[in-house]
């Protein structure tokens, strides 16, 4: 098999809860910090889809984070194309759960603004309509973000992460403050443009089961802090997807069970 695109080597992270002083627990943590993740090893390949699932609190966001360069781990290591990630990089985006626009810029200058590197600013301008059209979103380039309904916001930041090219998206629940019907649409867009570019690796973090089940090659479901990976599952299921299916019916209930959902729902 080829090399891993992105490889966790046993990351942990510690945050400190507050000041005073510090002594050793029995779990290696000190007074005054919690284990968050501890100790995960993952290996992602180039082109997957891998969504995360897990309570909330239980160190999604912060293992993105990790990955995207944000933050340090406390122990072990993050590679990406056998780099070990010290800091973020251009070619990795991450695509924000309350949407990074920015608000004095139109539509299409906010999604230009990945396109910084086209010196012909026609060129630039053209691009930067193309990636609107792949989230169809034409017609609305010169308003401002504010003018536009949330589902639209979100679409012009998956735009503007597109155009910077990116060969990893990491997605920390992009969808979570818009409505159902708007979910599905994204959801459906979402799948269009990996199917569109098959190279780039997708990290998302959802809480929505059906989502995760829909969309992608892999789910990765954390564990309670300190958290581990408690269940990793390839799905080779052809897109499109029907949800109803006895064989995601028995993916649903293998991640109730590990998310400690009891109910036949
Ligand atoms: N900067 C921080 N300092 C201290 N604790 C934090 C910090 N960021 C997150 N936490 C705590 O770490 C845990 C995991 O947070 P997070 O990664 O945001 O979880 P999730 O995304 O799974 O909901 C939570 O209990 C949260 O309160
Ligand atoms: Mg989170």
């Amino acid at each position: 098999m080829s090399r891993p695109k992105i490889r966790l080597e046993q990351v942990t992270v510690r945050y400190v809860n507050g000041a005073g002083t510090r002594w050793m627990r029995r779990d290696g943590a000190e007074h005054g910090e919690r284990i968050i993740l501890s100790d995960i090893d993952l290996e992602i390949h180039a082109g997957e889809f891998v969504s995360f699932l897990g309570h909330s609190g239980c160190g999604k966001s912060t293992l993105l984070k990790i990955i995207a360069g944000f933050l340090k781990p406390d122990g072990g290591s993050v590679w990406i194309d056998d780099e070990r990630v010290e800091g973020p990089q251009s070619s990795h985006v991450f695509i924000f759960q309350e949407g990074a626009l920015f608000p004095w810029l139109t539509i299409i200058d906010n999604v230009s603004l990945a396109l910084r590197a086209v010196r012909n600013q026609g060129e630039r301008l053209s691009k930067a309509r193309e990636y609107l059209e792949l989230v169809a979103l034409e017609g609305v380039e010169h308003h401002y973000p504010y003018m536009l309904s949330g589902g639209m916001r979100q679409r012009a930041e998956i735009a503007r992460a597109l155009a910077a090219q990116p060969d990893v998206l990491l997605m920390d629940e992009p969808f979570s403050g818009l409505d159902q019907l708007t979910r599905l649409n994204l959801r459906e867009e979402l799948l269009y443009l990996h199917v569109m570019l098959p190279s780039t690796t997708i990290l998302f973090v959802t809480h929505d089961i059906d989502e995760s089940l829909q969309l992608s090659n892999r789910l990765v479901i954390l564990g309670e802090p300190p958290a581990q990976v408690k269940c990793c599952r390839t799905i080779r299921i052809p897109h499109p997807r029907t949800l109803t299916t006895p064989e995601l019916g028995e993916l649903r209930s293998l991640i109730h069970h590990h998310l400690g959902v009891h109910s036949s729902l």
